[in-house]
């Protein structure tokens, strides 16, 4: 069978984020702190068709090397994603995106009562990951536990 052409050219050297639920891409640069102002070429593909998920979106960004705890972090929003290293063309590392076992700062307890919720008390809020398929996390100071859905809601939902 004939390849479809390609939307977005190969890169040469840099970091392929593929197998993005559709539409969460511009959420996913937003969590890896990529805005466009650091200087790396970036090609985002949106709703493009795939065998596993229907749709999907694909990051591609020229010149980055990603940290293993942005790797982490990736797999909140995007569970199926592959993180692949292209090296002088070739995809020379194809890495699944694992949810990191403790989140830290940037994810809210749900529980108004929690310590991490109370104005005046510095606590940043803090999870585990209690399950990894289906995601659960639990808050480490009044164990509430946050589904896979209401991650994704808070981080899709930052302005
Ligand atoms: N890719 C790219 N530039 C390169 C190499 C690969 O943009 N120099 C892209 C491909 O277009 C594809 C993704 O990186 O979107 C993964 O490439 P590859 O591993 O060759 O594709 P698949 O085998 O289809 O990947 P998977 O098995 O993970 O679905
Ligand atoms: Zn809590």
């Amino acid at each position: 069978m004939a390849e479809k052409p390609l939307l977005v050219a190969k890169i040469r050297n840099g970091t392929i984020i593929d197998h993005i639920p559709a539409g969460r891409a511009l959420s996913i640069l937003r969590l890896m702190g990529i805005t466009g102002k650091e200087g790396f070429t970036v090609a985002i593909v949106m709703n493009v068709e795939s065998r596993k998920l229907g749709r999907k979106d694909i990051i591609k960004v020229e010149g980055l090397e990603l940290r293993p705890e942005d790797t982490d972090k990736i797999a909140l929003l995007a569970p199926m994603a592959t993180i692949n290293v292209v090296k002088d063309y070739a995809v020379v590392e194809k890495r699944k995106a694992v949810p990191p076992k403790i989140v830290e700062g940037f994810l809210r307890c749900k529980n108004p009562n929690c310590i991490t919720n109370q104005k005046n008390e510095p606590v940043k809020p803090r999870f585990i990951t209690a399950s990894y398929d289906p995601l659960k996390l639990v808050c480490d100071y009044c164990s509430l536990a946050l589904t896979f859905d209401d991650i994704a809601r808070q981080l899709e939902s930052r302005p």
